[in-house]
């Protein structure tokens, strides 16, 4: 049978490179190979937010009189719904968790110099898709703290010279956020920003093939090689199980809960603040002047997209110590804020 198939396909397509490629590829074993492992993990929770929000849609009504109770019979009354909404609400926790680990340790790998400058960029561009869903997503269940903390996010662009209006009705699709809001986001959240993530995401994982993982400059010449088929999959797929039964266990002690349906009159409650990782933007909202923060921000954010081509030295192959103090930087910038944003809120 096994034959008969591979005969099949011997017949119409030649899988000579594909069959070299299988029987080459390998990843470097050192003392970092550890974090090789973060982008085979996002890549296996972003299938799972894909598998679980389709089932999710199946039953989500994405209108203001209906959201909220779709999202209530969908925890109720649909066999397993309540799982399936948790394992997507703590799948994209993760997801976001995971995303930044790999992106800081691919930083201080500095993975991202010659030749694997777009990695990097692209690996940017989905960082920002993936906080994107979120946003979007964030609305759909119209709970009150859902509907009030998206008004903010929307209207925060709105203080940007330029663009900053446009980005705000762009969201909004009218007068403060409503039933054309939430049409919008539940487009950008199921359209929009799959098709994006489906095709930046294939690029970055096309070009981790072709390039193959990078080997720190400190670890050259003391690295070995396990094999890619079956040993590091085999590792890897080991990886997923253990993400999966850690996501499993907070779902079922911590199961995902609903707000009440937003009455939008009311005026908003106190203390509104984002999820975890929105906490450090929230943060400089709220100790700078938000023309100053924002414009720091969106500057921080092309600098953080440009760095392979700023660091040169790290692309000529040499120690860059300036752009490791630099991602240092940025990182304790990010958890200090997050911390003082919870303390104080
Ligand atoms: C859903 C999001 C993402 C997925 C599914 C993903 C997937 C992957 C995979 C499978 C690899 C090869 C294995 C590895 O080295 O870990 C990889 C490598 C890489 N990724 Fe990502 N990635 C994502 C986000 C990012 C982000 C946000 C960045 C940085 C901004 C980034 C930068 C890189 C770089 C530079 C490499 C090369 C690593 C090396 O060769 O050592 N990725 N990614």
């Amino acid at each position: 049978m096994k034959q008969r198939i591979s005969g099949f396909f011997e017949e119409r397509i030649d899988l000579t490179v594909l069959r070299k490629w299988v029987k080459e590829k390998s990843v470097p074993q050192h003392k970092h190979s550890f974090w090789y492992y973060f982008g085979g993990l996002a890549l296996f929770l972003i299938t799972v937010q894909i598998i679980t929000g389709i089932l999710l849609a199946l039953y989500y009504s994405p209108t203001p009189a209906n959201a909220n109770s779709s999202v209530r019979y969908i925890m109720e009354n649909v066999k397993y719904g309540w799982l399936i909404r948790s394992i997507h609400f703590w799948g994209a926790n993760f997801l976001v968790a995971v995303v930044f680990i790999h992106m800081f340790s691919t930083y201080f790998m500095k993975a991202y110099r010659k030749p694997r400058e777009m990695m990097w960029v692209l690996g940017v561009l989905i960082l920002l898709l993936v906080l994107g869903f979120t946003f979007t997503g964030y609305l759909l269940p119209w709970t009150t703290l859902s509907y009030f903390a998206t008004k903010v996010g929307v209207n925060t662009p709105s203080v940007m010279p330029f663009f900053g209006k446009f980005i705000t009705d762009l969201l909004q699709g009218g007068r403060g956020v409503g039933a054309s809001t939430l049409t919008r986001m539940f487009t950008m959240h199921v359209v929009v920003l799959p098709l994006l993530a489906i095709v930046l995401i294939s690029l970055h994982v096309l070009l981790s093939q072709v390039f193959g993982s990078s080997v720190p400059l400190s670890q050259r010449g003391r690295t070995g090689a396990t094999r890619f088929f079956p040993d590091f999959l085999m590792r890897d797929a080991a990886v997923w199980a253990g993400g999966f039964a850690i996501l499993l266990a907070m779902v079922t002690v911590f199961p995902a809960s609903l707000g009440q349906k937003v009455n939008p009159i009311l005026p908003a409650p106190l203390g509104i603040k984002p999820e975890w990782y929105f906490l450090f933007v929230f943060e400089t909202l709220r100790r700078f002047p938000e023309t100053i923060a924002i414009g720091a921000i969106t500057l921080g954010i092309i600098i953080w997209l440009l760095v392979p081509f700023i660091d040169r030295r790290a692309s000529r192959e040499q120690k860059s110590p300036f752009f490791t103090l630099f991602g240092a930087a940025v990182l304790i910038y990010i958890i200090s804020m997050t911390l003082i944003a919870y303390a104080t809120t």
